[in-house]
């Protein structure tokens, strides 16, 4: 058993990585006869036919091939939601919930993640699902694979380590990792405890957003995604998978651990990525300009431009412009935006927005800054000032998110959440005196 933990990185490349010399065949993917008795498997994450840069596979050289599983039987989803999204009435309201608290029974990554709100139908291909997770053990014997998407995890609080079948991620807050449609994985919490957010893409695969007039550098960088070495497990004995496939999820024995590939080589591969890393790119004279420059991955709907999810991120920066309202100003928006915080504070709310909480802005909701931060912001000095410790991000996305009856029915809703902007007083002065 190896459990080597070392990178490859580059986002998308073709990368080729061995546990054992001698694993992958040199020349050719198909040997009629594996030298170290290995089966060959290819996993595709693309059509056959998708154009180059977009063509997703790899070829995987493993102990036993996937099929040998007993048949799947339907299994207990718990808080775990999938789209068609039709559980209650969408609100046009902004919403805002604080953190999930730490579960008192033992609960894993899987029985750990409840959905908050989601779009679009994994059976369309399109769409996604917002989930946050609280978990307190690691997963024991189990193994998870979801069809309907590919798992985006923004970790919160507690460190994962993902054992994935192409290798080992361990993922801290601060770092994200991406874990594609179809993959086993595992997830150990060596700290004991973990919480952070998930979104469930059902549609396009996160990529790399196009650069345009920044030019080839910039944002986040190709060499900073970060993907496992080979590390397969020969471990018999009673073992489950679970699968979310359609929106349920099942469950099926195994009398081995899947995680059994000693060697790959292709570019469908799960990844992790340093936040830190990210090159943010912001005016250097004044004015905003909009949350797209803060674009870290996104995933493509079929209209160019319109994505089906972006992976936003406002990370520690400097502020620099001149004669502009720093934060965020007030907006009303097509696209819908989820928000979480991993640390720190958000420069467009004072308080009731915090690490592990999450706000939800659909279609044409205004929000912006809260009164308290519109007085503090309108009055403050000008000078270069670097915000610190903080790291908030945001799922946006083309569809409305539809919350689901949990996310509003749960004691973590805040209610109250309209109340931070009560206080934004009138200032209109048609004599163009505006001190205030
Ligand atoms: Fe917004």
């Amino acid at each position: 058993m190896t459990t080597l933990r070392a990178y490859l990185s580059g986002f998308g490349n073709e990368f080729a990585t061995e546990a054992e010399p001698g694993a992958l065949p040199v020349g050719q993917n198909s040997p009629q006869r594996h030298p170290l008795g290995l089966y060959t498997e290819q996993m595709s994450g693309s059509p056959f036919t998708a154009p180059r840069a977009t063509n997703r596979r790899t070829w995987t050289y493993r102990i036993r091939p996937s099929v040998t599983h007993k048949p799947y039987r339907a299994a207990e989803a718990k808080l775990i939601r999938s789209g068609p999204f039709a559980e209650t009435p969408t609100t046009p309201n902004q919403l805002r919930w604080n953190p999930l608290p730490t579960p008192d029974e033992p609960t894993d990554f899987i029985d750990g993640m409840v959905t908050l709100a989601g779009n679009g139908d994994p059976a369309m291909q399109t769409g996604v699902a917002i989930h946050l997770y609280a978990a307190n053990r690691s997963m024991q014997d189990r193994f998870f694979y979801n069809a309907d998407g590919e798992l985006l995890i923004v970790p919160q609080s507690g460190r994962l380590e993902c054992a994935t079948e192409l290798g080992i991620l361990d993922v801290v807050p601060g770092e994200i990792c991406v874990i594609p449609r179809g993959i086993k994985f595992r997830v150990s919490l060596p700290e004991g405890t973990a919480r952070g957010y998930i979104c469930e893409n059902y549609g396009l695969p996160f990529r790399l957003p196009d650069l345009g007039p920044i030019g080839a550098n910039g944002l986040a960088n190709p060499r900073d995604f970060l993907a496992p070495v080979a590390a397969y497990e020969d471990r018999d004995g009673a073992f489950r998978i679970t699968s979310k496939f359609l929106g349920n999820l099942w469950e099926a024995e195994i009398d081995h651990s899947p995680l059994d590939v000693v060697a790959w080589h292709g570019n469908y591969a799960p990844c992790k990525y340093d936040l830190a890393s990210f090159n943010c790119i912001n005016t250097v004279s004044f004015d905003h300009p909009d949350p797209s420059i803060y674009t870290v991955l996104s995933s493509p709907s079929s209209i160019a431009g319109t994505a089906n999810c972006d992976f936003v991120i406002f990370p520690p920066r400097w502020m620099v412009a001149e004669h502009t309202f720093r934060p965020p100003w007030f907006h009303r928006n097509l696209m819908n935006e989820c928000m979480g915080l991993v640390f720190g504070a958000y420069d467009a709310k004072a308080e009731g927005f915090v690490p592990g909480g999450m706000s939800l802005h659909n279609c044409m909701a205004g929000h912006g800054p809260d009164a308290e931060t519109f007085e503090r912001a309108s009055a403050a000095e000008l000078k270069p000032h670097y915000l610190d410790n903080t790291l908030a991000f945001m799922f946006e996305t083309q569809l409305v998110l539809r919350p689901t009856r949990w996310a509003m029915e749960t004691r973590i809703l805040q209610h109250e959440y309209f109340e931070c902007w009560q206080g934004l007083k009138k200032h209109f002065n048609p004599t163009g005196n505006t001190a205030r």
